[in-house]
């Protein structure tokens, strides 16, 4: 059931998000994956349907519970959610928030991997995952107005994000250091740094629900 659309400033605005990690098979039983909760991106969600956009919310398996009034779908790996972004397009304004996970494993097993007994190991054979950010934002036709991206750094925060914006094209990079003692990830708060052709603005740090608003407020202001 689809809820009502809030009114807005963000009413007949289309808005991709996406949000979680993704899961890449090793065999039926076993996957990478990484720490992202997905709480930040569906937060984004949240505050986006809060503002009176429709939104659809691409999610990787997170543990967390998918935000009210919006469109959700559920994808386990970076190539299904590249798929499920494409699928969902046009929009006016994506934000990808997802911790996709850079490689899969091109030798995954379709059954169940098993120990010989002779100590023998599994050669997992990887290959790189296409990068959804960047294929949105080089879209010649029908790429969205606002194309916002996530960098999650554990060194040279600013110079990475700055540098990553530039290489993926897209207009806003948010910025944040993820490194263990900060405890962003999996915790409640986030600080982060906000990449436009301005230049770099740190915001304090404050819960994920307000980064969340904010940034929503910020979408709002730019989508007119
Ligand atoms: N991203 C994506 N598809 C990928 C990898 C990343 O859409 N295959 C997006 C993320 O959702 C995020 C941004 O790109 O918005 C940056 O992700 P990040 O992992 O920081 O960048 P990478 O280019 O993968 O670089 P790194 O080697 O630092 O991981
Ligand atoms: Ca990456």
């Amino acid at each position: 059931v689809e809820a009502a659309i809030a009114d807005g400033p963000l009413k007949g605005k289309h808005v991709l998000v996406t949000s979680g990690p993704t899961h890449e098979p090793i065999d039926p039983v076993r996957y990478i994956a990484n720490r992202s909760s997905g709480a930040q991106g569906t937060a984004i969600a949240r505050a986006l349907a809060a503002l009176g956009a429709r939104v659809t919310f691409v999610t990787g398996p997170a543990d967390v519970a998918r935000p009210e009034g919006v469109q959700v779908i559920e994808v386990q790996t970076a190539r299904e959610m590249l798929a499920a972004v494409q699928g969902a397009l046009p929009a006016d304004a994506a934000v990808f928030a997802a911790a996709v996970a850079d490689w899969r494993v091109e030798n995954a097993s379709g059954s169940k991997m098993k120990k010989d007994g002779k100590g023998s190991l599994p050669e997992l054979v990887f290959a790189e995952n296409p990068d959804i950010l960047a294929t949105v934002s080089r879209m010649e036709k029908g790429r969205p107005a606002l194309v916002v991206g996530f960098a999650a750094e554990t060194d040279d925060v600013v110079e990475n994000a700055t540098a990553k914006r530039k290489r993926k094209g897209c207009d806003w990079i948010v910025a944040n250091d993820v490194s263990p003692e900060t405890g962003i990830m999996g915790g409640d708060e986030n600080a982060v740094v906000v990449i436009t052709d301005d230049g770099a603005e740190a915001w304090p740090r404050m819960g994920k629900d307000q980064v969340a608003q904010r940034l929503a407020a910020a979408i709002a202001e730019a989508l007119g």
